[in-house]
C-alpha cells in the first residue's frame, strides 16, 4: 500500500515535470524567436502581454518603429502594418506623428511623402488640420509652407491658378493687397535682396560700397554698388561696340529722395501713383542694384521703342541684369511695364530668370527664401 502511494506520487511528479518542461519549451521558443529577431527583453515581455507574438514572429523581421512604439506605450494593434512599413526616424515625435497621421486617414504613400518633405515642426502644424486629401499636390513643391495652408485654400477659392502658381503667389503675398502686410528685409545688402510691395528696406539703409558710374556710361551723376556698376559698364561698353548707347540715368536713390519723388507723383496722380512709383523703402533703387537707362537720343520713357531695348532684352542677363517690370508681370509686381528699369542679381540668377521667363519675386520665394 505504502509502495503504491509512493509510486503514484513519483508518477505525478514526473508528469508535472514533463508538463512544465513542455510549457517551458513552448514559451522559450517564442522568446527565443523574438530574441533572434533582435527585440529587447523588455519589448518581448510586452509583446507577450499584448499577445501579438504570433504576428510579430510571422513578420520575421526586426522593426525599430514597432519596438519604439511598444516601449513608449504608443502601440496600436491596428497600425502594426505601418510600423513595419516605416523605418524609424530619429525624432522623439516620430511614432506619435505616425499614429496621428494614420488616425487622420493618411495612406502609406501620403505618409511617406509627409515624412520625406516635412520637418517635425511642420508635421505638428499639419496635424492640427483634418485629413487633406490633396496633400501630395502641395508637397510636390519644396516651397510649400504649411503655415500658409489656410491662405492657399482661401486664395484657391477666388482664383484658378495651378498649385505651382497658387503656392508661389501666396508665398509672395499676392493674396493680400499691396503694402497691406509688409516686412522689413533683413538682408538689404545682398545682391539677391527682394524689394517689392511686401518687402521694404529699412529707412536708414544706405549701401556701403556705392560708386559713381564713369561718364562714358551715364549722362548724369549715377551711383550703384561697385559690383553692379562694374557689370553695367561692361554691358554698356559691349552695346556701344555694336553701335548702341545704353546709359545709366537713375541708379541709387536714398529713402528720402524716393519719399519726395513718391509724394510729388502722388499729389498729381493719387489714383495711379502706385502703379509706377515705389513708396519710400519699397524702391529697388535704394539697394544700389537698380538702374533706369536711356540712350543718347531717347529719354527713358521711350526706351522701349529703341533697338537698344531689343538688345538689352536679349543680353542683360549675361551681365547679371534682369528687366524687372514687364507687361506680363504687372499682376505680380504691381507696376506698369518699365522697359528702362534693370536690376542686378548676378549672372546665374539673371540667366535662370531670363530662360524661365519668371519674375524675381517668383524666383525669390521658390529658391532663396527658406533655402538654408
Ligand atoms: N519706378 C520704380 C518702380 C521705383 O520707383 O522704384
Ligand atoms: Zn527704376
Amino acid at each position: 500500500m505504502k509502495k503504491r502511494k509512493v509510486k503514484r506520487t513519483v508518477s505525478l511528479v514526473i508528469v508535472l515535470f514533463i508538463l512544465l518542461l513542455v510549457v517551458n519549451i513552448l514559451t522559450d521558443s517564442t522568446s527565443k524567436k523574438l530574441k533572434k529577431l533582435k527585440y529587447q527583453d523588455k519589448t518581448i515581455s510586452v509583446i507577450k502581454d499584448l499577445k501579438i507574438q504570433d504576428v510579430v514572429i510571422k513578420n520575421n523581421k526586426y522593426s525599430k518603429t514597432l519596438e519604439e512604439a511598444i516601449l513608449n506605450n504608443q502601440f496600436y494593434q491596428e497600425n502594426i502594418d505601418f510600423y513595419y512599413e516605416f523605418e524609424y526616424r530619429n525624432d522623439d515625435k516620430f511614432i506619435n506623428h505616425l499614429n496621428s497621421l494614420i488616425k487622420l486617414g493618411y495612406n502609406k504613400m501620403q505618409i511617406t511623402e509627409i515624412f520625406d518633405s516635412m520637418s517635425s515642426d511642420d508635421i505638428e502644424v499639419l496635424l492640427k488640420y483634418n485629413y487633406i486629401s490633396n496633400i501630395s499636390d502641395y508637397l510636390k513643391y519644396s516651397y510649400f509652407n504649411i503655415n500658409y495652408l489656410d491662405r492657399y485654400i482661401e486664395y484657391e477659392k477666388s482664383t484658378s491658378y495651378d498649385k505651382e502658381k497658387l503656392i508661389t503667389y501666396v508665398n509672395i503675398g499676392l493674396d493680400k493687397d499691396f503694402y497691406s502686410d509688409y516686412k522689413i528685409v533683413d538682408n538689404p545688402s545682398s545682391n539677391l535682396v527682394l524689394v517689392n510691395k511686401y518687402n521694404l528696406l529699412p529707412s536708414d539703409y544706405v549701401p556701403s560700397d556705392l560708386v559713381t558710374l564713369s561718364n562714358s556710361y551715364s549722362l548724369v551723376n549715377v551711383k550703384m554698388t561697385s559690383e553692379a556698376a562694374l557689370n553695367f559698364e561692361q554691358l554698356s561698353s559691349d552695346a556701344s561696340v555694336v553701335g548702341l548707347s545704353i546709359l545709366g540715368m537713375s541708379g541709387y536713390r536714398s529713402y528720402d529722395y524716393q519719399k519726395n519723388l513718391y509724394e510729388r507723383y502722388k499729389e498729381n496722380d493719387p489714383d495711379k501713383v502706385d502703379t509706377y512709383s515705389a513708396r519710400p523703402g519699397a524702391s529697388e533703387h535704394q539697394t544700389g542694384l537698380a538702374l533706369d537707362v536711356e540712350t543718347k537720343t531717347t529719354i527713358y520713357t521711350d526706351f522701349g521703342k529703341t533697338n537698344e531695348y531689343k538688345w538689352l532684352k536679349q543680353n542683360a542677363h549675361k551681365y547679371g541684369f534682369i528687366i524687372r517690370y514687364t507687361h506680363e508681370n504687372t499682376h505680380i509686381t504691381g507696376y506698369k511695364q518699365e522697359e528702362w528699369h534693370i536690376r542686378y542679381v548676378g549672372v546665374d540668377v539673371a540667366t535662370y530668370i531670363y530662360e524661365n521667363n519668371i519674375t524675381f519675386d517668383e524666383y525669390y520665394v521658390r529658391f532663396i527664401e527658406n533655402s538654408n
